[in-house]
């Protein structure tokens, strides 16, 4: 085997191994001769490695480096239209048991799996580097965060991982100590090169496996280079095997934003939210106040995921396990989400996003006048009339944009807390054009674990499925849950009997329409109206109105300085229709009707208290 530099000056750096842990070693190894790659480079971390990296992916076509005086650091890519979004269909959660993996997760088995595996992973990275690429999720050394190792053959991987998690020489420190056990991650492109063939940008296979074998907390992912299926840390490590490892340990792994408000006083409340993809949750994480809120603050933590503990005192704490946004670029502008804006100013990867004449980049929704003629996300010349005469994008609806949290202006000082941050409320939202009101809360826990259970949203462009079907999505882990959907639901009911204190539970909808198709409620910065009730709720200062689903808001419950919103509108908003409630309840059944036998009884009875309350 190679060294990946000159083999003129001898041995690379980066071909040494960097860690002496010898569980480590011996996997490297194993795995190198297994996929039989050409090199092996051992993932330091580094500036200097990522500029080389990057010169590497600029040249051999993966990268486009973006005009430094407008993007500083930003390079861009576009992804093979093949391999575009997450694979759902392709996502398989390997239990000893199929029951353990339960009817919302594609299950194979384990021993089948792992022969496969080995098939195709036999000489896949032919031709090209593996990166050893170790990362902690959460802040290295806290007793919060998790850690894993990544062998990959894509560069590309190596610097987003780079900005979505913490990488290299500290965290070989941390696996040398022995403490903690580390995740093994397997990836390749499955594209492996022949002597002399020529690379394309996006190297990838049509064949794609991602798969979590969560008794012994590993995963393997081949054939995409593209966001979760390959950043493994992200959603198949932090969500899909957290989520197991949460449940052995009596802790939590959500699909989560954390924001911290801050009103005039000083006085600051964390709450957790969980929405399905593409529901808005970056921006709901880095709202700005509106003007009449001059002296309030919202402070992001993380917009995509979090780790929620109980500390010894029993209060929930979280920490955000990612250091990077993984951000929807489409929709992003100065107006929706100013904050975002700027932190992908700089040193941001961004892919499938259009590219300018002046080498920047450009989304459906960035401004409100396109360029006159830019590339779209595959290449092709794109205008405004081409795509008026043939419905074409720019950009990709799930276009994205990857970029360091701490370049944030709303990131909470406490952001990278090893002891997290206290929660006081948690908010689960979805996508719905009808029947869910903008806000409400659930009587209690349970009732509360009722309502994320039976969440549902119209579908988005993050994973490939049937856009605008409404989809159950209990909070928002559908597709990350990594064991039996019901046996999480019993995990959450059983999660209160550790705490003192339980955070208040509630539900929010920034989608309803009217009869003509309109949104009714604005959203975006005046969702703070909504976040201020919340907490007031959170810390008993404000009053609810109960009704059959839970506690509401009056109109006069809520801050309308600022905001002309008439009270017809706002109870058209409220509205709850006895008629549409009983069809959701329904709804509700076709979850729960699969995952009956693992359902725990609280599910059932408030079900049936709910449906006695209508
Ligand atoms: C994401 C998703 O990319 O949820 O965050 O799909
Ligand atoms: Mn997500």
């Amino acid at each position: 085997m190679k060294t990946d530099s000159s083999v003129a000056t001898g041995v690379h750096k980066a071909a040494l191994p960097l860690s002496e842990n010898k569980h480590l070693l011996k996997w490297v190894e194993k795995m190198a001769e297994l996929t039989s790659p050409a090199a092996i480079h051992w993932v330091d971390g580094s500036q200097e490695e990522h500029d080389e990296l990057c010169a590497q992916m600029v040249k051999n076509g993966t990268f486009i480096k973006l005009n430094e005086e407008l993007w500083p650091g930003c390079y861009y890519a576009r992804s093979d239209a093949s391999d575009v979004a997450r694979v759902e269909d392709r996502t398989f959660i390997c239990s000893l048991s199929k029951d353990n993996a339960g009817p919302t997760n594609n299950w194979e088995n384990p021993f089948e799996m792992r022969k496969k595996l080995k098939a195709i992973f036999s000489g896949a990275m032919r031709g090209r580097t593996m990166y050893v690429l170790p990362f902690s999720m959460g802040p290295i050394g806290s007793s919060m965060s998790q850690i894993g190792v990544q062998l990959t053959d894509s560069p590309y991987v190596v610097v987003s991982m780079r900005i979505m998690a913490r990488i290299g020489l500290p965290v070989y420190q941390e696996i040398d100590k022995g403490e903690k056990r580390v995740v093994p991650c397997m990836h390749s492109l499955g594209a492996p090169l022949a002597p002399g063939q020529k690379d394309v940008p996006w190297p990838c296979n049509r064949e794609k496996y991602i798969v979590h074998f969560p008794e012994t907390r590993e995963i393997w992912s081949y054939g995409s280079g593209y966001g979760g299926n390959a950043l493994l840390g992200k959603k198949c490590f932090a969500l899909r095997i957290a989520s197991n490892i949460a449940r052995d340990e009596g802790w939590m792994a959500e699909h989560m934003l954390i924001l911290g408000i801050e009103d005039p006083s000083g006085e600051k409340t964390y709450v957790a939210g969980a929405f399905p993809s593409a529901c808005g949750k970056t921006n709901f994480s880095m709202l700005i106040p509106p003007e009449a809120f001059a002296r309030w603050r919202i402070w992001t933590v993380g917009d995509d995921i979090a780790w929620i503990k109980p500390d010894q005192n029993g209060r929930l704490r979280a920490i955000n396990p990612e250091a990077g946004f993984f951000g929807v670029a489409p929709g992003t502008s100065i107006k929706t989400n100013p904050n975002a804006m700027a932190t992908l100013s700089r040193n941001t990867i961004f892919t499938n996003v259009a590219l300018t004449a002046e080498r920047g980049v450009w989304w459906e929704g960035m401004t409100e006048e396109p360029p006159a003629e830019c590339l779209d996300w595959q290449g092709k010349r794109w205008t405004p009339q081409i795509a008026k005469e043939t419905g074409a994008t720019a950009a990709h609806p799930n276009a994205r944009f990857t970029a360091p949290i701490s370049q944030c202006p709303s990131v909470d000082p406490g952001w990278e807390d090893p002891h997290g941050v206290p929660i006081s409320a948690i908010i689960f939202g979805g996508r719905r054009a009808t029947t869910m009101p903008l806000v409400y809360q659930a009587f209690n826990w349970s009732a509360g674990v009722y309502m994320g259970a039976t969440m549902g949203s119209e579908m988005t462009a993050a994973a490939v499925g049937t856009i605008g079907k409404i989809r159950r999505d209990p909070m928002a882990m559908l597709p990350f849950c990594g064991y039996h959907m019901g046996d999480y639901f019993r995990h959450w009911i059983q999660m209160q009997r550790s705490l003192t204190e339980t955070p208040r539970i509630f539900h929010v909808n920034w989608f309803r329409r009217d009869s003509q198709g309109r949104f009714l409620w604005p959203g975006f910065s005046e969702n703070m109206r909504v976040l201020k009730w919340i907490v007031d709720r959170a810390r008993g200062r404000a009053l609810g109105k109960e009704t059959p689903i839970g506690w509401m808001p009056r109109y006069e419950d809520i801050e309308w300085k600022g905001l002309d919103f008439p009270e017809e509108k706002y109870l058209e908003l409220q509205a709850i229709d006895r008629n549409t409630w009983c069809g959701e309840v329904i709804g509700h059944e076709e979850l729960f009707i699969n995952l009956h036998n693992h359902l725990p009884p609280e599910m059932i009875y408030e079900r049936e208290l709910l449906i006695c309350r209508l």
